[in-house]
């Protein structure tokens, strides 16, 4: 099992692609909204942006890319439209999963599946094992997915493998556990559609994580968009808690030798 530095633990390298993007992929009902369309076609449209987000971020070298598809929340929506995306979710994966897999892309999905049904936990998996062995990008699709979901469940499943720890776990007990084990922390974290908060995504991953929110609607979000939110990432800096002149002293440093 790979093991990335915490960045609350220790300083991660950094580098001026983002090795790992997450997205909030909003906007796709008020997309579909202003062209007076049902609020499913602004969701058939936002498939169409990630198509092209896969390609890009693996054209640009980014080796994770995690997108928020439906959250623990989305239940509350109106039945029709929850039945919608589950559906689509479904045909989506059987549609793209072999084109994923010629791309050398490994799939991997993250959240709670209690509530889906078995045919979409069979393509679920079907599609997790067919893409295990790729090494290229990694495309996490966070389906039924919650901050606090995950870190209760990292928990239990803490609690259950080591029962020895109750009482005194710390901050590297519970990472493996935790749904993105597998990933370095991202480090830019991007919302679409002019909402400006974390809606329960990766609450534990985030904690270091450049923040990039834009108005454009997700089924707007385009290789140019995507540009626009790297440069804004790259004129960060990241400081993970140290003073401005700590760093320009270690980057000398560093350049020194
Ligand atoms: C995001 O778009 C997709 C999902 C949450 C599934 P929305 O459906 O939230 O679109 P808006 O926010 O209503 O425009
Ligand atoms: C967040 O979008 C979840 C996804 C994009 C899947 P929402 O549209 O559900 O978020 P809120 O309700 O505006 O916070
Ligand atoms: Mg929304």
């Amino acid at each position: 099992m790979a093991f990335f530095t915490s960045s609350t633990q220790d300083i991660p390298d950094t580098a001026s692609i983002p090795r790992h993007i997450a997205i909030i992929m909003d906007g796709n009902g008020r997309w579909a909204r202003k062209r007076f369309l049902p609020r499913i076609a602004g969701h058939k449209r936002g498939v169409e942006a990630v198509r092209d987000m896969v390609k890009q971020c693996d054209k640009l070298g980014v080796k994770h890319l995690t997108l928020f598809a439906f959250s623990s929340e989305n239940w509350r929506r109106p039945s029709d439209e929850v039945t919608f995306l589950m559906g689509l979710f479904m045909q989506v994966l059987q549609r793209e999963v072999t084109k994923l897999h010629q791309n050398n892309i490994r799939l991997r999905i993250i959240g709670d599946r209690t509530r889906f049904d078995a045919n979409l936990c069979a393509q679920i998996e079907a599609s997790e094992t067919l893409t295990q062995v790729n090494t290229g990008l990694t495309l996490t699709i966070a389906a039924n997915y919650g901050g606090r979901w995950d870190v209760i469940q990292a928990m239990n499943a803490m609690q259950l493998a080591k029962p020895e720890l109750l009482g005194k776990f710390e901050e590297q007990d519970l990472a493996p556990f935790l749904s993105m084990y597998y990933a370095p922390e991202p480090d830019l974290f991007i919302r679409t559609g002019g909402e400006k908060r974390i809606s329960n995504f990766l609450l534990w991953q985030l904690a270091y994580s450049e923040l990039y929110f834009t108005d454009t609607l997700w089924p707007d979000f385009n290789d140019a968009e995507l540009q626009l939110a790297i440069q804004s990432y790259q004129q960060r800096e990241r400081r993970f808690g140290r003073t401005s002149e700590q760093l320009t002293a270690s980057e000398q440093h560093s350049t020194q030798k």
